[in-house]
């Protein structure tokens, strides 16, 4: 059922904002002011009634304490937006600290903000601080990657994987650098894949679903900033989001709800030290065209 929104022509200022935003659902009544149609399709993006200054449009699908005004001072200068990106830092360091829940809502409130497709919303957050589980995501990814690491360096495991399993053995050959420093720092009895971070956050759309993975990068992006923001650190982990996909088994330890893939997963911790420098990072490349 499409839930539609409605204008209070004895408010409406007719600037026809709503329009211009949403040209399927709203449009130019004679008197110059502005009325709802019956369009085909309605997002729930809530954008017409945020746009009107006169308070004119209601939206039934929208709770009204969602529109929220947006404080004159709100925007960040460009001046103080970079230098705070610059701040950002994959951080591996961690006070053995819990995060406590409410940062976590605070992150959370922050992903939700991110663009998505077709508003749909539909991004879902396993928040894991259980400090005996997250041993145990580690323990088990960190063996997986030593007996993957073991098979590629005998030649017996390297021609079967070039013979049989030669995608993986392609989209695994650059790592294997890393997952050998990896898998020998893991026998030292480091934690490599979490390092022993209080909490481990995996982001998750829809199976299938094609806008998924940006869906869900975009909103773990704001975690990340959100973050920074609160004095918490984050780094992205691709040794978790990987297994998710491929090994039933973790996802079940993950509790990755049913249905759902993870596309990224982040851990979260209160950092031991700050990066008094940013570091260097390559310009854009980037092709301008007219
Ligand atoms: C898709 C992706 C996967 C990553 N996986 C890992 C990982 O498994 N372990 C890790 O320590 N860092 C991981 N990182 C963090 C990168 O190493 C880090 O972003 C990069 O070195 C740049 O450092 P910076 O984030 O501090 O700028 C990952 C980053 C991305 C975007």
């Amino acid at each position: 059922m499409v839930i539609r929104p409605s204008v209070n022509s004895a408010k409406c200022g007719g600037c026809l904002h709503c329009v211009d935003v949403c040209p399927i659902n709203f449009a130019r009544a004679e008197d110059g002011k502005a009325r709802a149609v019956e369009g085909p399709f309605c997002a729930e993006c809530g954008h017409c009634a945020a746009v009107c200054a006169t308070g004119a449009i209601a939206h039934p699908g929208l709770a009204a304490s969602g529109f929220e005004r947006i404080a004159p001072d709100a925007r960040l200068p460009y001046g103080r937006l970079l230098p705070f990106l610059k701040m950002r830092r994959s951080r591996r360091e961690f006070k053995d600290e819990r995060v406590p829940r409410e940062a976590i809502e605070k992150l959370l409130a922050a992903a939700v903000q991110a663009p998505n497709s077709c508003n749909r919303q539909d991004v879902r957050y396993t928040v894991i601080t259980d400090r005996v589980l997250l041993k145990r995501i580690s323990a088990k990814i960190s063996s997986d990657v030593l007996r993957l690491v073991r098979l590629m360096d005998h030649p017996a495991g390297r021609l079967f994987f070039r013979i049989f399993r030669r995608k993986e053995h392609q989209a695994l050959e650059p790592f294997m650098p890393l997952m050998e420093a990896a898998a020998q720092a893991a026998a030292g009895g480091m934690d490599v894949v979490l390092y022993s971070a209080p909490c481990l956050i995996l982001v998750s759309a829809p199976k299938g679903d094609p806008c998924g993975p940006e869906d869900a990068v975009y909103c773990a992006a704001n975690i990340q900033l959100a973050a920074e923001a609160l004095g918490l650190g984050t780094c992205v982990i691709g040794f978790v989001t990987e297994p998710c996909r491929g090994d039933a088994s973790i996802r079940r330890m993950c509790r990755v709800p049913e249905g759902y893939e993870v596309k990224t997963s982040l851990i979260v911790g209160v950092p031991k030290f700050p990066y008094p420098a940013s570091v260097p990072k390559l310009p854009p490349k980037a092709e301008y065209f007219g």
